[in-house]
């Protein structure tokens, strides 16, 4: 079979025939036919508008790989770490890369005493953790002068780090800070997950981190860590072909991230559990979907048409943490949705399955996390895809400034009117 395309223009009879690679051609080759030609495709339905060796996914098959390692593997078998290490540079760390890769994200954990005394205490005593986050990621980008930098290699690796290292300290500070407790320094002694649920709840000497809900931390990290073009790597990867810095950059992606059609729909699965209050008011609830009234929020996803190979892990997750912390009420009105909704036409013919954040809310709810924090807690680990990405994009060639054209759709030239005669 021919791996090209022929493409005829059928106003001027020109035709120009473009290789097909991995599913993929080359639209810049419309151009020779009409250099005045735009393809329209609103929210990029089908449009590749990268190459990347990062992630691969394949949405009928419900496959995710980082770097080509099955995920259902890296989720059991490996930390959330060595996952970062992988994605930022490729491959899995030897034994030696790793304790160094390790100790430098260790040792980068602190951050400046005036982004807590001066900038976080300037914020509303009812902030939104994920407004605070977003904003410290920027704010952080102005204590390094080098940042900037972004084409030196080692200073971006500098940043990098710093930026994995950071997020869960700023993370767990938007929460100390929204519940009025006093922040909790890093310790360098515990692994990645364990330092940030001490830093989230240690009062005094009272707290210890159970090692099932420290795995399971890492677990969700490790699931959240990339998951290629979403609409937050997206933001991070138009921002940074501007050259922007890598916090900047990082800011932005959280901000995409922080809407409730991404990361923020693991909130609103809470709020519509919540809301649903009883296993009896379910049938009721998805007929209001069904008409259009709601949304199932946690389910439906872009890519995956089959089942989200997250959501699966997720689910076997939660009842590990549901043993030490005991079950969450909100899982029973949960498992009624998804058996409810799985045997409806209306989602099965949409291909509507749960996604990563049906079940990710109710662990993070267990695990005694606020709704508010939700989001940031996707944050923490997706900054790692965000910045493999930046990294990936900055030695690509074939990128320049992110700019897409338009459709003009708006009234032709008109002259200016003056007030009185309007
Ligand atoms: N509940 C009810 N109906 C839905 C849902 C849902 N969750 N999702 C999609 N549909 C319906 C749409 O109404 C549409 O129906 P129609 O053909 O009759 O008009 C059809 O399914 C196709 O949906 P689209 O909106 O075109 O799908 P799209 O790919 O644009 O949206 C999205 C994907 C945003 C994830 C959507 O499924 C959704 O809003 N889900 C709920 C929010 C959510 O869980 N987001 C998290 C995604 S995962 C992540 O970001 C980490």
């Amino acid at each position: 079979m021919a791996e090209t395309i022929t493409i005829i223009d059928d106003r001027t009879g020109k035709k120009i025939t473009v290789p097909v690679k991995d599913g993929v051609f080359a639209s810049s080759a419309l151009r020779e036919l009409d250099p005045n030609l735009r393809m329209y495709d609103p929210a990029f339905l089908s449009t590749a508008a990268c190459a990347s060796s990062i992630t691969y996914l394949d949405g009928e098959a419900g496959i995710l790989r980082y770097r080509g390692y099955p995920i259902e593997q890296l989720a059991e078998k490996s930390t959330f770490l060595e996952v970062a290490y992988l994605l930022l540079k490729g491959e899995l760390p030897t034994t030696q890369e790793l304790e160094a890769w390790n100790f430098e994200v260790t040792h980068h954990t602190m951050i400046h005493e005036n982004m807590r005394k001066r900038f976080v205490d300037g914020f509303h005593y009812d902030a939104h953790p994920m407004g605070m986050f977003i904003s410290a990621i920027a704010a952080l980008g102005t204590f390094y002068d080098d940042s900037k930098n972004i084409f030196d290699e080692e200073v971006l690796n500098k940043q990098i780090r710093r930026l994995v290292a950071k997020v869960p300290t700023i993370a767990a500070m938007t929460y100390r800070f929204s519940s009025g407790l006093p922040f909790v320094l890093p310790n360098n002694s515990m692994s990645y997950a364990q330092n940030f649920l001490n830093m989230m709840y240690r009062i005094g000497d009272d707290y210890t981190v159970h090692p099932a809900l420290a795995r399971a931390m890492d677990v969700l990290f490790i699931l959240h860590a990339d998951h290629e073009q979403n609409c937050g790597t997206t933001a991070m990867r138009v921002v940074a072909s501007s050259h922007a810095d890598p916090y900047s950059a990082t800011a932005a992606a959280a901000a995409a991230l922080s809407g409730p059609l991404h990361g923020g729909a693991n909130e609103a699965v809470i709020h519509m559990l919540t809301e649903i209050g009883d296993v009896k008011n379910v049938s009721a609830f998805v007929e209001q979907v069904k008409k259009g009234d709601d949304r199932l929020m946690g389910f439906g996803h872009r890519v995956y048409k089959n089942f989200d190979p997250r959501a699966t892990i997720l689910k076997k997750t939660a009842y590990e943490v549901f043993e030490v912390t005991g079950k969450n009420p909100l899982l029973d009105i949960a498992l009624k949705l998804e058996e409810v909704a799985l045997n409806d036409e209306y989602f099965i013919s949409r291909k509507l399955y749960p996604n990563v954040d049906f079940y990710s809310g109710l662990i993070y709810q267990a695990l005694g996390f606020p709704v508010e924090m939700f989001t940031v807690l996707f944050a923490i680990p997706r900054t790692v895809g965000w910045l493999a990405h930046m990294s990936e994009l900055l030695k690509d060639k074939e990128q320049k400034i992110s700019r897409p054209r338009q459709s003009y759709t708006g009234v032709g030239e008109r002259n200016y009117v003056e007030m009185k005669k309007r």
